[in-house]
Formats: structure tokens, C-alpha cells, sequence
């Protein structure tokens, strides 16, 4: 099987300023619509460039930002200040070293078409979200119309196949947007 996964040589691309135009935080904060988190996860959180453009419209939140290349997890620790509130972690498959009912708000950004067993993922997801938690996807759209830029169409999910896998999981109220241009948004709540 061809790999998915983004190659952490090419972790600068992460942290282009231009992004946020196409990802305006504002945007997805509005989105996400939930006033006052305390605790935020964030999955395949890379060099945590979007976790601290987001984490500033949470100004309360302490933020855990995961991934499964300890090569990011060291970038993360070097590019965050010492009083952070974001805390860098490395994760294995699935995992998330956390309680039940933990987090707040979930989100993971340009990771779901890299996953292999999304099942599994969304399965933990709920498992450390509170109650009426919400859990966010951020993905390459599926059109090609929207590959200028990201992984080629074969490797993206398609919203029908994202949201059943929500479902699935039992997640709540999903709604999608393509709000973002090249990408498509999915949010859950965890009842
Ligand atoms: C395309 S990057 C996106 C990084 C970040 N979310 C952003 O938008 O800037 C995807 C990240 O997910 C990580 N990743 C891939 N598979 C993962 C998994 N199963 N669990 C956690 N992280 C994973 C990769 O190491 C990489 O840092």
C-alpha cells in the first residue's frame, strides 16, 4: 500500500503563514462553537503551528498536542516557549495516554486521510471526550477542484465516508462545512 503519511523532512511546509488564510482560525473557532474549553486535544498536531494559531482564540485552554513522529514532538518542544500552554506529547496508534472524559474539544487538522484504521481513532476520541464534547476533522476536500495543493485525490475520504465513520463511533448532531476552500470541515458532538 502506497504511504499516506507526511514525511517529516518536509515539516517547514507546516508552518507557512499562507495556510491561515485558507484555515482562518476564526473560522473554525466559530464553527466549533464552544464557549470557554478548558482542555483541547490536538491529534497530528505536527510542528503545533495551527495549535497555537487556534489556541489563541481559547485564551483559558491548556492545550495537548499529539503525534505519532517523535521527530514533530521534538520540533513542537523546541518551537513552543517554556510557559506554554500547549504541552506536547508523542502517541502511539490510536492512543491517547489520557482519562476518560478529559478533553473539551477535539480536533485533528490535514490528518484523517493519513489514518489507517480511523475506526479505531474516533473510537478513542470519544472515549476522552466529556460529555457534550466536540470532536473536529479538518481534511483535504475530496474534488478536484481543490488539489492545487495536498495529497492527491486517491488519498482523500470523502465526506459521506467520514461522516458514517462518525456515526459509527456514535458522535452526535454532525455537521459538515466547506468553508475552507480546499478542505472539508466535520463536527461531532459527543453526547
Ligand atoms: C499533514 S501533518 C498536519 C500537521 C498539523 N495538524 C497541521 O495542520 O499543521 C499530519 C501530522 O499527523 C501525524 N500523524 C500521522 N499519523 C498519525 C497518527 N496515526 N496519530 C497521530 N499523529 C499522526 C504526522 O506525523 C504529521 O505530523
Amino acid at each position: 500500500m502506497e504511504d499516506k503519511k507526511f514525511n517529516p523532512e518536509h515539516r517547514n511546509k507546516l508552518n507557512n503563514p499562507q495556510r491561515l488564510e485558507k484555515l482562518d482560525p476564526q473560522k473554525i473557532w466559530e464553527f466549533i462553537n464552544f464557549k470557554r474549553p478548558e482542555k483541547i486535544i490536538d491529534i497530528g498536531a505536527g510542528t503545533a503551528f495551527i495549535t497555537a494559531a487556534l489556541g489563541e482564540l481559547a485564551p483559558k485552554a491548556h492545550i495537548d498536542a499529539f503525534d505519532i513522529e517523535p521527530v514533530m514532538v521534538a520540533e513542537m518542544r523546541s518551537n513552543l516557549p517554556e510557559y506554554s500552554r500547549i504541552t506536547p506529547h508523542l502517541m502511539t496508534d490510536n492512543q491517547l495516554p489520557v482519562n476518560d472524559e478529559y478533553a473539551d474539544v477535539v480536533w485533528m487538522i490535514n490528518l484523517f486521510h493519513e489514518l489507517r484504521k480511523p475506526h479505531l481513532l474516533l473510537k478513542e476520541i470519544k472515549r476522552v471526550l466529556k460529555p457534550n464534547g466536540k470532536m473536529l476533522i479538518i481534511d483535504w476536500a475530496k474534488r478536484e477542484d481543490a488539489c492545487e495543493s495536498g495529497p492527491p485525490l486517491a488519498h482523500r475520504v470523502d465526506e459521506a465516508t467520514i461522516t458514517s465513520l462518525m456515526v459509527d463511533a456514535d458522535f452526535s448532531n454532525i455537521k459538515t462545512t466547506e468553508e475552507f476552500t480546499d478542505h472539508l470541515g466535520v463536527l461531532g458532538t459527543r453526547l
